[in-house]
């Protein structure tokens, strides 16, 4: 911190600058969250910023506008209506935090069954996909003490199969979650089928396990583009969904929604009563203080946009990530990775990754502006490589249209420099690595029919052979 103020213009015009060197966000096709909203909203947003959302007292209209989001999102994911039966929720900074709440709900309803009749309670897991978001679902696992038995994919299934992830269903599974619009590539998760098999599980063993909906991103998507599809309340084990507020529900960074069935689904015990200020305030979240704006500005979303408003949003979506996979197929150069029902991203593979690798595409779409992600697939699809384009609100056709020319100019632009794939001999055993920048393969004996033509390619590549570090 330095030891004199600056004029606050200089200060300004110093960080303006510097954060010029940021990607631009519009272009960051890499994430699911929000990038555009309309400026009638940006000025609640500018005109909520100094306010606490944790202060109910002083803004009662504010708490009322949260209970009003949570109402409106239940009903979205159909909770049942009746006397005994209300839907509760809370608005959080993420699906992240939302995630840790629901976990926490089920570890301890799980704890107070098992206390109740006498059996340990210290080993919970969840059983979940591979496919899993990395962070927040191992981050609860490892701040709450629940292990994540994961099913593991294979080539051409990205997805948890809801027979596996049943089979590996035990007295200590505290819930199985479901993914609708798997972070990978979009796809979303049979809940319905896993349903219907866990309900005849629990039938034979007497269990009764519960479902979690992880529908970060599906959430505001299934019920405008897929009605029908059946993933929410209508299914009987599914007790909570988490969704982000600020992926397709269309709201900037910091604003997530977790729901509960019922209230009985939701441990009285983890609710704190808050006598803050004089005013009893039930709270059920990880932090206190935190900003207003984003609940305000969800629930301008929902009021301004409604059902209609929400259904084009994601229509225009989808029709311009069919554009884009239209355009990439047409190079004959990309697998598409990504299913037609699902988030509107398109994840796609290289066909003919032999001389040059999706990192490199990745590395060199940003000499065009674009941010697009390269990734390889959780065990044991990890020798797979994808890219990934979110297509959101504010990505318009000219957009994807362009972005399709520019892949192309990339490929062409490869096409001319020498492969940049080493090849690591290492005879014997099975291996394959991918660090962004090299794809290292180690290849078996039975594999290889032609090494030394490899080793003469490589040769050729680096002719001082001291300069490859020993890969060769
Ligand atoms: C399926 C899934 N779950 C959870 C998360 C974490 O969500 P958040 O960033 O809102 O905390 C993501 C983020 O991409 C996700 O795709």
């Amino acid at each position: 911190m330095p030891g004199n103020s600056i004029p606050n213009e200089a200060a300004y015009q110093i960080m303006h600058d510097e954060l010029m060197l940021d990607g631009n966000s519009r272009l960051n096709l890499a994430s699911f969250l929000t990038t555009w909203m309309e400026p009638e909203c940006d000025k609640l947003i500018m005109a909520s910023i100094n306010k606490n959302y944790v202060e109910k007292h002083a803004y009662p209209i504010t708490t009322e506008l949260q209970n009003r989001c949570v109402n409106m999102i239940a009903n979205l994911f159909n909770a049942p209506l009746g006397e005994t039966e209300t839907a509760v929720g809370v608005g959080t900074v993420g699906s992240s935090e939302a995630i840790m709440l629901a976990g926490l709900a089920f570890k301890r309803k799980w704890q107070n069954k098992r206390k109740a009749e006498g059996k340990p309670f210290n080993k919970p897991n969840i059983v979940t996909g591979a496919n899993v978001h990395e962070v927040c679902w191992e981050k609860f696992a490892r701040y709450f003490e629940v292990e994540l038995k994961k099913v593991k994919l294979s080539e051409g299934y990205y997805v948890m199969d809801p027979e596996k992830a049943v089979e590996m269903v035990d007295e200590n599974t505290i819930c199985v979650a479901a993914i609708l619009g798997s972070t990978l590539n979009g796809e979303f998760e049979d809940v319905k089928l896993l349903n219907d098999l866990l309900v005849l599980k629990n039938k034979e063993t007497g269990w009764d396990t519960p479902i979690h909906v992880d529908a970060a991103s599906g959430g505001f998507i299934a019920p405008f583009l897929y009605p029908e599809l059946e993933w929410d309340f209508r299914l009987p084990l599914v007790k909570s969904i988490n969704v982000s507020g600020h992926k397709y529900g269309l709201v900037y960074e910091g604003i997530g929604w977790v729901v509960w069935r019922t209230k009985e689904d939701l441990p009285e015990e983890l609710i704190f009563h808050v006598n803050y200020l004089g005013v009893d305030q039930p709270t059920f979240t990880l932090n206190f203080s935190k900003g207003s704006s984003q609940v305000i500005a969800q629930y301008y979303q929902l009021i301004r946009l409604g059902h209609e408003g929400y259904r084009n949003v994601m229509e225009n979506c989808r029709e311009n990530m069919i554009v884009l996979r239209e355009g990439l197929k047409k190079t004959e150069k990309f697998n598409i990775i990504s299913k037609d029902e699902g988030v509107p991203l398109v994840a796609f593979s290289l066909k003919d990754s032999s001389s040059h690798t999706e990192f490199e595409i990745s590395h060199m779409l940003r000499r065009y502006g674009w941010i697009v992600p390269a990734y390889t697939m959780p065990p044991n699809a990890q020798h797979i490589t994808v890219l990934r384009v979110v297509v959101r609100e504010d990505f318009s056709r000219t957009l994807a249209e362009r972005l399709v020319i520019d892949i192309e100019k990339v490929m062409r632009e490869l096409d001319e420099l020498p492969s940049r794939v080493v090849h690591k001999i290492s005879l014997g055993e099975e291996k394959s690595e991918a660090n962004g920048d090299k794809l290292r393969v180690t290849v078996k004996k039975s594999d290889m029919e032609t090494p030394r033509e490899i080793i003469n390619d490589w040769k050729k590549l680096v002719p001082d052979r001291k300069k490859t570090n020993g890969i060769c």
